[in-house]
């Protein structure tokens, strides 16, 4: 018998910025065009934080709908994990801010950093801690504000990405529920691929730094489109075999939504039709590690994800990172 408890999602949550930029918005910012935008990437418009908020402010926002969905009091939260690859700032962490902003007065609160692979990060380690008992409601949040670190004069970049947030709370569940498996991955060797080069301790923001651009998203779009496919198909088709099933026991699937190009690749390699894929990045763009929470936000909302459904949640990120995880859902 599994020594471990089970533990589920309970309740999600999400926090869109209300600012909408589309493809035809961009055309007059950079040389690009909406027809080509939609044809390499599947994306028709993105929102955009405005200057007054920050990554905390639509991470609060999520995760109070998150606990109200699960029922409960904001002091019942234990411990609070943001995933976020634009912090407020360096410290205090954005998860401690966001404590603050909601009055979780009993959670212990952290930031990690795995970009866009970011919220199954926080999903295992979230899990971890309530199936050994430590914790009993744990919050996590993917947020992100991209458009903080985009070069909105370089087209290979800023028609990519979009801002946004997603909660989650994880609780014990029934066993044979929730979470069946998660599994993670890093390669350090190719981080280069995608970097923030500038504003760490390995190059401070300095005049010569901001002149640079060095402080924008720097990315080799051919080499993380390259591994984004073979990573998420490998990763997906392992953690599917680890618990037992086959591709046909699959009800749904909630990649990372980057490119509906990696998406369809992905999906085509481990044998998934596209009706059992959700996507929105049609209207949100790239979230990087909000991107998975707030799908699975809409798809449980909408009536996609019901009870009882196996999901598998697979994502690539810089780092390199990549992550997978398979739930039975549970509400
Ligand atoms: O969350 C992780 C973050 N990163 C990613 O997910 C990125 C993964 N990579 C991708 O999604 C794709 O590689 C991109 C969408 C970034 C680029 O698509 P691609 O099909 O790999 O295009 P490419 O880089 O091979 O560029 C093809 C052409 C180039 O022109 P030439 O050299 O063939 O004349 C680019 O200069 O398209 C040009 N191009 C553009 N044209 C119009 C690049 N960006 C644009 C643009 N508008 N926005």
């Amino acid at each position: 018998m599994n020594k471990f408890l089970s533990v589920g999602i309970t309740g999600t949550g999400s926090c869109l910025p209300e600012k909408k930029l589309t493809n035809f918005d961009l055309e007059k910012m950079v040389d690009t065009t909406d027809e080509w935008i939609r044809t390499r990437t599947g994306i028709s418009e993105r929102r955009i934080a405005d200057n007054k908020t920050a990554t905390s402010d639509l991470a609060t926002e999520a995760a109070k709908i998150a606990i109200d969905d699960a029922g409960l009091l904001l002091e019942d939260i234990d411990l609070i994990i943001v995933a976020t690859a634009t912090p407020d700032m360096a410290f205090p962490s954005t998860a401690c801010i966001v404590q603050k902003n909601i009055g979780a007065k009993n959670a212990v609160a952290f930031d990690i950093e795995a970009a866009c692979s970011g919220f199954l990060y926080a999903l295992a380690i979230g899990e971890q801690f309530i199936k050994t008992g430590v914790y009993r409601n744990v919050l996590i949040i993917g947020a992100e504000t991209l458009s903080k670190i985009t070069n909105w004069k370089d087209r290979r970049t800023c028609v990519l990405f979009g801002d946004g947030a997603g909660a989650a709370v994880l609780q014990q569940v029934e066993g044979g529920l929730g979470i069946l498996s998660s599994s993670l991955g890093s390669d350090g060797f190719r981080g280069d691929y995608l970097t923030q080069p500038a504003g760490g301790s390995r190059m401070p923001a300095s005049i010569k730094t901001i002149l640079n651009d060095l402080h924008y998203i720097h990315m080799d779009g051919r080499e993380v489109f390259k591994f984004a496919v073979r990573a998420m198909s490998k990763s997906a088709l392992e953690i599917i075999k680890d618990v037992g099933y086959n591709i046909e026991d699959v009800d749904y699937m909630i990649p990372h939504q980057a490119n509906i190009r990696i998406i369809e690749a992905v999906a085509k390699k481990i044998n998934l039709t596209m009706d059992k894929v959700y996507v929105n990045l049609n209207d949100y763009g790239n979230m990087s590690v909000a991107s998975i929470p707030v799908a699975l936000d809409e798809a449980v909302k909408k009536g996609s994800v019901k009870a009882g459904d196996i999901i598998i949640l697979v994502a690539f990120g810089g780092g390199l990172t990549w992550g997978s995880s398979v739930i039975k859902w549970c509400k």
